[in-house]
């Protein structure tokens, strides 16, 4: 079902601006507070939405016009980060990435897709 809904808000998406969905949460396997965004790339985010800044345990990048979108350890897509890649289907891999097992566990201060 979370695939499905996915997969429903990329195809409108990649329909109207070719932008892609991120999505993010608070505990790994997404569990605790989850977030997710319509975002074209390029395109700085700073976590400044209530009780996402340095609180990141996982994220998942959609099908979409990117490549794939970097979690940054500072303010302004500066400092430290690791990159998580698009999902390309169920041939390849899960997709999505549990912070703690990247070493990035709580540190994501801004994150922008390429
Ligand atoms: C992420 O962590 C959750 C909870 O421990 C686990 O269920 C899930 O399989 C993990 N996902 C990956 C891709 O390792
Ligand atoms: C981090 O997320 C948890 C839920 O996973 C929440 O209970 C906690 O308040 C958040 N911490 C901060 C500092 O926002
Ligand atoms: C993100 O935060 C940095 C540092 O405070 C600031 O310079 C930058 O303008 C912010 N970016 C956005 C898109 O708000
Ligand atoms: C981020 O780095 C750029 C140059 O790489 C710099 O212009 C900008 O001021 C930095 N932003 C912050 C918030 O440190």
């Amino acid at each position: 079902m979370k695939y499905f809904l996915a997969s429903a808000i990329v195809l409108l998406a990649a329909t109207t601006q070719g932008s892609l969905v991120f999505m993010v949460s608070t505990e790994p396997g997404n569990k605790g507070i989850q977030k997710s965004w319509v975002t074209d790339r390029w395109v700085c985010h700073n976590l400044t939405e209530p009780g996402l800044d340095k609180n990141i345990s996982w994220a998942y990048v959609s099908s979409g016009l990117a490549n794939g979108c970097f979690l940054y350890e500072d303010a302004g897509c500066n400092g430290t980060n690791i990159y998580v890649e698009k999902y390309k289907g169920d041939l390849c891999c899960p997709g999505d990435v549990n912070m703690t097992d990247v070493g990035f566990d709580n540190r994501a201060s801004s994150w922008a897709c390429y």
